[in-house]
């Protein structure tokens, strides 16, 4: 090729470059913000997955406390109009959430809830006949109480499954990138598909991965659960350092030994887990309200009746209050209540330092809550005192201490 040409080819390439190099650019950008669209419409799915799902396990857990409490009254003779239009309230909201569910959810997550349906189904139907006056043989409160109760593993697989499900959508459909991983997710969840970059993202944050595709639905055999429940377990929680990690320390090992989790906090504690997000995050888990203000008279009960209560962490502030008998706030109202009531064991971690074990009234306080039958999760062996702000800093609370404590006590 001569000079000559080799020159006009490059005249022309620069030529072609200049007049194509907007369409090409546009082009890009058109491509660029079609990917953005359907990470962004990939994120508002999820976004409505996750609300249906949460709606639905608090619908449903609500509905399940209705049903158990209006039993409870039809079997003591004191179920009252009021009773019957609380529950109807509840059976139509629960109606609602699961139709919308259905629509929105995949079906391997509904499968628990559909389990779980067909019991409340039976039970609420028995309900009404015995309501009316026309129960079929062997149908009395007492056996609805018994085959609701029996229905409590489905309950709590409910809630698990719907708990994990988001998380895995979480992963997938924010892209599969770090920035997903970015997000505080358990170490054994899961992305699909998994690219180079979750790879490493994940390598560097020493998260494990376990790689599925989202039509798999739920790995059930990761399910890290008892078959049996325990029942339902009050968890409380107070302002203390440490409080912020209730959800894995404790809630979550509790939820996978098989108890159903309501958790309660001092209002302090809900401002503070509310701030950091926590709060939301417990909700979803345990698909139960997270309570930190006492309901309005005419408000059913959001929570269950606890079979057990933990209170961990305590601040020397509400041990001293449930000691004394003050209940002005939701989280001892409860305690206090389940102090006084035969066969409800009450756990407490009192998480203090040295200056309020030598408050003058500390060893009296401890002497009122152990002769009411509580136990101290307490001792230089499971929590060393330290003087103010010279304990360790990132000295962990002994969890597993506090949850072989409630297990045993509740066995
Ligand atoms: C950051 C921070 C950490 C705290 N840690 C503790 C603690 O470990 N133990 C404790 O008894 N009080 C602790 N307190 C003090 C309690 O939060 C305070 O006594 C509060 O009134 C307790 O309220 P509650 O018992 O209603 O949750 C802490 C306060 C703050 C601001």
């Amino acid at each position: 090729m001569s000079a000559a040409i080799a020159a006009m080819v490059t005249a022309v390439v620069g030529v072609l470059g200049t007049l194509f190099a907007p369409v090409i650019t546009s082009w890009v950008t058109k491509r660029q913000r079609t990917a953005e669209g359907q990470v962004e419409e990939r994120r508002r799915l999820f976004e409505d997955r996750r609300t249906a799902y949460t709606s639905m396990n608090r619908a449903t857990g609500h509905f399940h406390t209705l049903l158990k409490d209006a039993l409870h009254r039809m079997r003591d003779g004191v179920y009252t109009d009021d009773d019957r239009a609380q529950l109807e309230d509840g059976r139509r909201d629960y109606r609602d959430r699961y139709a919308e569910a259905q629509m929105i959810v995949p079906d391997a997550v509904l499968a628990a809830s559909r389990e779980l349906n067909v019991v409340l189904a039976g039970v609420d139907a028995a309900l009404k006949r015995i309501d009316r006056g026309l129960p079929r043989e062997g149908e009395t409160a007492v056996q609805l109480l018994l085959d609701l109760k029996a229905a409590d593993p489905r309950l709590g697989a409910m809630h698990r499954s719907h708990a994990r499900g988001p998380r895995h959508h979480r992963l997938s459909t924010a892209g599969c990138d770090g920035a997903a991983l970015s997000a505080p997710v358990p170490s054994r969840y899961v992305v699909t598909p998994c690219t180079r970059r979750v790879r490493t993202a994940a390598a560097r944050r020493r998260t494990s991965l376990m790689y599925y595709r989202p039509s798999d639905g739920p790995r059930q055999e990761e399910e890290p659960v008892s078959a049996d429940s325990r029942g339902v377990l009050g968890v409380v929680g107070t302002a203390t350092d440490g409080v912020e990690t209730l959800r894995t320390g404790l809630v979550e090992p509790a939820l996978a030994l098989g108890w159903q989790v309501a958790v309660t906090l001092t209002p302090t504690a809900g401002r503070w887990l509310r701030a950091n997000g926590e709060l939301d995050r417990l909700e979803s888990l345990t698909g139960l309200p997270v309570r930190d203000t006492p309901r309005l008279p005419a408000e059913p009960r959001p929570h269950p009746v606890a079979d057990c209560y933990v209170v961990a962490p305590a601040s020397a502030n509400y041990v001293a209050k449930l000691a004394t008998g003050i209940a002005d706030n939701q989280a001892l109202t409860q305690v206090s209540e389940a102090l006084g009531t035969v066969g409800v064991p009450v756990v407490v971690f009192p998480r203090i330092n040295a200056a309020h074990a030598r408050h003058p009234a500390w060893e009296g306080h401890l002497g009122a809550l152990r002769r009411a039958g509580v136990s101290l999760v307490y001792g230089a062996d499971v929590w060393p005192l330290h003087e103010p702000r010279q304990g360790p800093a990132d000295r962990e609370l002994p969890w597993a201490a506090i949850l072989a404590n409630t297990a045993v006590r509740a066995d």
